[in-house]
């Protein structure tokens, strides 16, 4: 029996893609396969799933809006927090882009030695500024410690953080596997063992909806 009925969920996945120029951009290797499984599970479960992603999603999923940059996705997430029951943000968004983007692709010979960078928006604080009583889980990846994980938990505003080692073997970006801490903003942490990402997703939306009291 499907336990997310009339819920409306909205997912974050992918890497966001920040232009250099029209063919070059600064990203990351996010696959979108954790978003999606967490996607696939609300909607397996009944829950009316928006999609908010810069990779191919899954036919099944109702809503899908197609973004590139963290920009992009700001203004698709943040216009839509007042619909939502729970956000869930596994997308890896670039906290930084090239502070200046050419129009024309850049000729090897003109190409800037130095790229200058200037930070994107922080679509996690919109979200947690924006929300009423949606719940919102938030991802972090972090390269070995937990310790800034946890101080994001207890920081951001957040219900709950699912922390990956992105260094760990069979986890974090473009595995099938991941092995998560659950992390609460009281800060305490629940390692996970290695799962799929389906089967992180789960116990996941098994979680979730405990966490409304
Ligand atoms: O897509 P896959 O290949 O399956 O890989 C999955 C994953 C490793 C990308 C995923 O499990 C994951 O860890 N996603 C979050 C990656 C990330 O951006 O972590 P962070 O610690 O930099 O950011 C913390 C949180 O703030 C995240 O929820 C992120 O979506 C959000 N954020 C970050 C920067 C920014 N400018 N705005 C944000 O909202």
């Amino acid at each position: 029996m499907p336990d997310l009925n009339g819920w409306s969920v909205l997912v974050t996945a992918g890497g966001t893609r920040e232009p250099i120029d029209p063919v070059r951009y600064v990203g990351n290797r996010s696959s979108g396969k954790m978003g999606n499984a967490i996607a696939l599970e609300a909607h397996a479960r009944g829950a009316d799933v928006t999609l908010v992603t810069t990779m191919p999603a899954p036919d099944t999923i109702e809503h899908v809006v197609q973004v590139e940059t963290a920009a992009d996705m700001a203004e698709a997430v943040w216009s839509r927090v007042v619909d939502q029951d729970v956000i869930v943000m596994a997308a890896a968004v670039a906290d930084f882009r090239p502070a200046t983007s050419h129009d024309t692709k850049l000729a090897r010979r003109s190409a800037p030695a130095v790229i200058e960078l200037e930070p994107t928006p922080d679509i996690l604080a919109g979200v947690v500024e924006r929300r009423r009583d949606c719940l919102v889980v938030g991802f972090a990846a972090e390269t070995g410690s937990l310790e800034r994980a946890i101080e994001k938990a207890q920081s951001k505003g957040v219900d709950l953080l699912v922390a990956n080692d992105v260094l760990a073997d069979g986890s974090g970006f473009g595995t099938v596997t991941n092995q998560v801490t659950i992390i609460t903003p009281d800060g305490s942490a629940q390692p996970w063992p290695l799962l799929s990402k389906a089967e992180v997703a789960s116990r996941l939306w098994d979680m979730i909806p405990g966490l409304r009291g």
